[in-house]
C-alpha cells in the first residue's frame, strides 16, 4: 500500500474513487484501521465525547488534541492523518498559527478547523506558512450552542445557497479538503460537484467523495446516543477487523449510506 497523500486523495475524487475514513484517537485503532487501508484518520475532537464522555466537544483542549495525535500517529504507516484544531483554539489568527504547529509537530498531515467565511483570513496564513487546511461545514459541533443542537443543516434555499459559498470561498483560500457533516443528500452533492477539492461526507448522502465515521459510532459503541447518518458494523460482522473492511467496501461500493442513514 503506498501512502496516502493530499495529492492521493485528489487523484482518488477525479478518478472517482471514493475515499474512506475514520477517527482514530490512539495507536491500536490507529494501526488496525491503517493496516485495513482506510485512506484518511481523523484525530477527531469528537474525543470529547466517545472518550471523555462530555455532552460536546467544547471541553477539549490543544493539549489533548496533540497527545492523541502523537499516540495515533505512532500506529500509521500508510494512511493521512488529520487533527481537529479544538474550540477557541483557532479564534485568532495568531492563536491558529501556535495551536497547528503544536499539532503538526504530534505528527498531524492537515488540520481541521469548523466554520466559514469569517476563518479565510485564518486559513489564509497557514496555508501560507505550509499548514495543510481541512474545512468543516453543515453541521459543526462547536457551534452547538448557537445551533441550539445537533441538528441537520442547509434544508432551507438560504441557508443551503450560504454553505455552497462558503466551500467556494474556503477552497479558494486554500483548503485541500472538506468535511461536510449533517446536510440533505442534494446539498452533498451540489457541494461536492461545486468543489475540485474532495469532500468528505457524515450524514452528507451517498454522493460525496468518500465518508467518514466516529469509530466508536461505527462499532455501535458510542456511550450516549447513536446518530441516524451512522451505522453499527460490528453487530453483523462480529469481529472489529472484519467491521472496518465491510465499512471500507461498503464506501468505494456505494452501499453506505443508504437512504436510511441520509437526510432528505
Ligand atoms: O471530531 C470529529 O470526529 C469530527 C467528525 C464528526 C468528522 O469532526
Amino acid at each position: 500500500m503506498k501512502k496516502v497523500s493530499v495529492s492521493s486523495l485528489l487523484a482518488q475524487k477525479q478518478k472517482g474513487k471514493k475515499i474512506t475514513a475514520l477517527t482514530a484517537y490512539d495507536a491500536s485503532f490507529a494501526k488496525l484501521f491503517d493496516e485495513a487501508g482506510i485512506d484518511v484518520l481523523l484525530v477527531g475532537d469528537s474525543l470529547g465525547m466517545v472518550l471523555q464522555g462530555e455532552d460536546s466537544t467544547l471541553p477539549v483542549t490543544i493539549e489533548q488534541m496533540a497527545y492523541h495525535t502523537k499516540c495515533a500517529t505512532k500506529g500509521v504507516q500508510n494512511a493521512f492523518v488529520m487533527a481537529d484544531m479544538p474550540f477557541m483554539s483557532y479564534a485568532t489568527p495568531a492563536q491558529a498559527y501556535e495551536n497547528a504547529a503544536l499539532l503538526m509537530a504530534a505528527g498531524a498531515q492537515m488540520v481541521k478547523l469548523e466554520g466559514g467565511e469569517w476563518l479565510l483570513d485564518t486559513i489564509e496564513g497557514l496555508v501560507q506558512r505550509s499548514v495543510p487546511v481541512c474545512g468543516h461545514l453543515g453541521l459543526t459541533p462547536q457551534a452547538v450552542n448557537v445551533i441550539g443542537g445537533f441538528k441537520v443543516q442547509g434544508r432551507e434555499e438560504a441557508k443551503a445557497q450560504k454553505l455552497v459559498d462558503d466551500a467556494i470561498a474556503l477552497e479558494k483560500a486554500g483548503v485541500q479538503l472538506l468535511v461536510l457533516e449533517c446536510v440533505p443528500t442534494s446539498l452533498g452533492k451540489k457541494v461536492t460537484e461545486q468543489l475540485s477539492i474532495p469532500v468528505i461526507g457524515i450524514g452528507a448522502g451517498a454522493h460525496t467523495d468518500g465518508q467518514i465515521l466516529v469509530m466508536h459510532d461505527m462499532f455501535g459503541i458510542s456511550a450516549n446516543y447513536m446518530p441516524k447518518f451512522s451505522k453499527n458494523y460490528l453487530t453483523d460482522s462480529g469481529d472489529i477487523r472484519n467491521a472496518v473492511k465491510q465499512y471500507k467496501e461498503d464506501v468505494i461500493s456505494g452501499v453506505f449510506p443508504s437512504s436510511e442513514h441520509s437526510f432528505e
